[in-house]
């Protein structure tokens, strides 16, 4: 496997893969992988003749500095596991080499990212989309693969990517899960032994709210079979619970007309952890 740290070095190795005529998969990481990531290494594995990777820890995403200093980060462990995973070159950038000095260039989908989660992380999207765009620019792929737990990050960079027609598409990828139903995030390590059995009521409840959606039930009394189930649990403190419109995720409700993601988010201690489901009708 190949390590680069810098665009031309980067570049360079691009230039060739695409000369060779290998397209080429990417996979953008902040480290601290697990098996979701590398379920998304395989898709694009799948699809495509060099799969590349980025681990780097976005600090415009992070609003608190504590929350960018306390993130797990373990670069050796990290590039085992992606030489393991047979994973052709990692882009492994200082944050100099992403924000040069004197920059001001930002990325912003003006309206998904300052509603649901985004209006509780003010910036955050932002801070994503910007440094996703500026990897798509260095590592040029032909398509990129995305979890679909961070749902609202996904559609986000789906939209980006249509309005600034980028040539490349993006893939969504199922969740990934324990044995239990808890959805695989870098954050489940900081979870006590209590908080991380007490965290299967976020999949237990959109379990319980696709159920009463097969029975015809409204979006309204989704909610309130989600939001009771987890307010239920002690450990959990209830952050948000959104029902929204899967792909431009406006606010629905009454009856289920069509796709329709559930995105729920829910601190156990001081972890905030998130989950998400589409439900068709
Ligand atoms: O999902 C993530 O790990 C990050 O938000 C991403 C897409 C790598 C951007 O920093």
């Amino acid at each position: 496997m190949i390590t680069t740290s810098t665009v031309a070095a980067t570049r360079a190795r691009v230039k060739e893969y695409h000369a060779a005529g290998e397209p080429i998969g990417l996979v953008t990481t902040m480290g601290a992988l697990h098996e979701g990531h590398l379920t998304l290494m395989r898709a694009a594995r799948d699809n495509h003749d060099r799969v590349m990777a980025t681990i780097f820890v976005n600090p415009t995403q992070f609003g608190q500095m504590a929350d960018l200093a306390t993130y797990p980060s373990d670069d050796k462990r990290d590039l085992r596991m992606l030489t393991d995973e047979g994973v052709d070159c990692v882009f492994l950038p200082k944050a100099p080499t992403i924000y040069p000095a004197g920059d001001e260039t930002i990325v912003e989908a003006t309206r998904m990212s300052n509603m649901l989660h985004g209006k509780v992380r003010p910036g955050h999207f932002r801070g994503v989309t910007t440094v996703v765009a500026r990897l798509f620019n260095i590592v040029q792929p032909d398509a990129a693969y995305f979890g679909e737990k961070d749902y609202q990050q996904l559609q986000i960079i789906k939209k980006m990517v249509r309005d600034l027609h980028m040539p490349l598409t993006i893939h969504g990828v199922s969740t990934v899960r324990e044995d239990d139903g808890l959805a695989m995030s870098s954050r489940n390590v900081r979870l006590g032994a209590q908080d991380r059995k007490a965290a299967t009521v976020l999949h237990k409840s959109l379990m319980a709210a696709e159920a009463a959606a097969t029975k015809g039930t409204t979006v309204e009394d989704m909610w309130s079979v989600i939001a009771d189930m987890i307010t239920a649990e002690p450990r959990a403190t209830l952050k948000a619970v959104d029902i929204v419109q899967a792909e431009s995720l406006d606010p629905v409700s009454g009856p289920l007309t069509g796709p329709t993601a559930i995105m729920i988010s829910a601190e156990f201690g001081d972890v905030l952890l998130i989950d998400q489901h589409v439900v068709t009708p």
